[in-house]
């Protein structure tokens, strides 16, 4: 778990400073068990069987925690996977073929004959996809997505519902795609939703949810072969200190009871599954970081640190909130309100704002050399990590108790160096 001792931050039994002591900074830690506790929740909290767990590898890919989850999600666990390289991580990481699902959007005929050479479900997201995969995989299995017209997220961009979205089959259109699977003798075996990202209310889960069981209830008679139910992921977590955790429990109940009522109503018990990312992995890490620059304007105090939205780049994209503690002094009564910023050159690059700008943060007076840690930076943080201003991405560890483990080195200067 992460928690603090004696105003000291750790991770399992490590403490923060420790570990960037001895791997330096920047760096990103994962705490074991927050994963699997997580895991074990989720599986005890919906208790509707046949269920299947989806993880949506795109939260934090690394092989190591993939190996994780697939070790204590047992046979509940399976892999949302949205490119090839998700399909062969999944695969490396001992999921067999059957557990991954490849749901992904403007897919090119290339990338279905990879999943179909891997004999990887393909969970189609458009008409003209399912024409294609059609053509390419006559009298297969195959999955679709529909958008519901119910969205549901912690900002504008992670909305996948609603005529705004990009995603899936419009419900209103999933007729033709009933056409398109009867010409090519394909088998729908699952239908599946994602409607956002960051949900922290049951209810717009449960409205959502209804949509899509109703059109699936209309479609009975076309939907003779559905093994499978896919209500998708955006199951939030709490970023922010007035943030609630979702009722798990109040989730797992209506959601298994509903479904339980429609199989019944529909005359099969069906599987159902869930496409959870964040809820497994974002709580268990944090990015360590140094402050080395301190700075005044008549504005703020800027805090700079060896780190950037190149390694978390959730503030900068939707102006999301992470807490930030100093490792070392996690409370003090000497406060002051600064700016964290980090080292990439555009003034946008500050992990202490909102999506219009600046938000200073009531931090313990910092000065140089402190160090910092970004927390529940597990879900989108190294995933979505880039090289930009030619820098290398962070090395990864895994704590487990008291051990510890690198899971993956901090690139090199070669790295970022082409031909170097
Ligand atoms: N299933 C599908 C089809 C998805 O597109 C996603 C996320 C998930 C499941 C998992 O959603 P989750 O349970 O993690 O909310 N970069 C953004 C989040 C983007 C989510 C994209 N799709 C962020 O940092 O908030």
């Amino acid at each position: 778990m992460i928690s603090v001792k004696s105003n000291r931050l750790f991770i399992g039994e490590v403490a923060a400073s420790d570990l960037a002591g001895k791997f330096g900074t920047p760096l990103y830690v994962y705490d074991e068990e927050t994963i699997r506790s997580k895991v074990r929740a989720l599986v005890q909290q919906v208790a509707y069987r046949p269920l299947k767990v989806y993880y949506a590898a795109k939260a934090n890919t690394n092989l190591s925690i993939l190996k994780v989850i697939r070790d204590e999600g047992k046979d509940f666990l399976g892999i949302d996977a949205v490119s090839p390289g998700e399909i062969v991580l999944a695969l490396k990481a001992g999921f067999r073929p059957e557990q991954i699902m490849f749901t992904s959007t403007s897919v090119t005929d290339e990338e279905m004959k990879f999943a179909m050479g891997k004999r990887v479900l393909v969970n189609c997201d458009s008409l003209s996809q399912l024409e294609r995969y059609g053509k390419l995989n006559p009298n297969s299995s195959v999955c679709f997505r529909i958008n519901p017209d119910v969205g549901a997220g912690h900002h504008s961009h992670v909305i996948t519902g609603g005529p705004e979205s990009k995603f899936g089959i419009w419900a209103g259109d999933v007729g033709k795609a009933f056409d398109i699977a009867a010409k090519y003798g394909l088998k729908i075996v699952g239908v599946h939703q994602h409607i956002g990202s960051g949900i922290l209310e049951t209810d717009k889960f449960l409205a959502a949810m209804k949509v899509l069981l109703s059109v699936i209830n209309k479609h009975k008679g076309e939907l003779k072969d559905l093994e499978f139910v896919d209500l998708g992921g955006g199951i939030g977590v709490p970023y922010r200190p007035d943030q609630k955790p979702i009722d798990l429990a109040g989730f797992g109940a209506a959601v298994s009871s509903l479904f339980a009522k429609f199989c019944s109503g529909f005359g099969r018990q069906l599987t159902m599954a869930l496409e959870p990312g964040r809820f497994i992995v974002a709580e268990s890490g944090v990015l360590l970081c140094t402050v080395n620059t301190v700075k005044q304007t008549p504005k703020h105090r800027f805090v700079g640190v060896d780190t950037g939205f190149h390694h978390l780049i959730r503030p900068m994209a939707y102006g999301s909130y992470h807490p930030i503690v100093v490792v070392d002094r996690c409370t003090s009564e000497k406060t002051e309100k600064v700016a964290v910023c980090g080292n990439v050159c555009e003034s946008g690059d500050v992990f202490t704002r909102d999506e219009h700008g600046i938000v200073d943060r009531e931090l313990p007076s910092v000065k140089e050399g402190d160090v910092l840690a970004i927390l529940v930076a597990g879900a989108y943080g190294f995933s979505m990590a880039s090289n930009y201003n030619t820098r290398q991405r962070p090395g990864e560890v895994l704590v487990n108790g008291r051990d510890v483990r690198v899971i993956r080195k901090k690139e090199s200067l070669s790295h970022v160096v082409y031909g170097m």
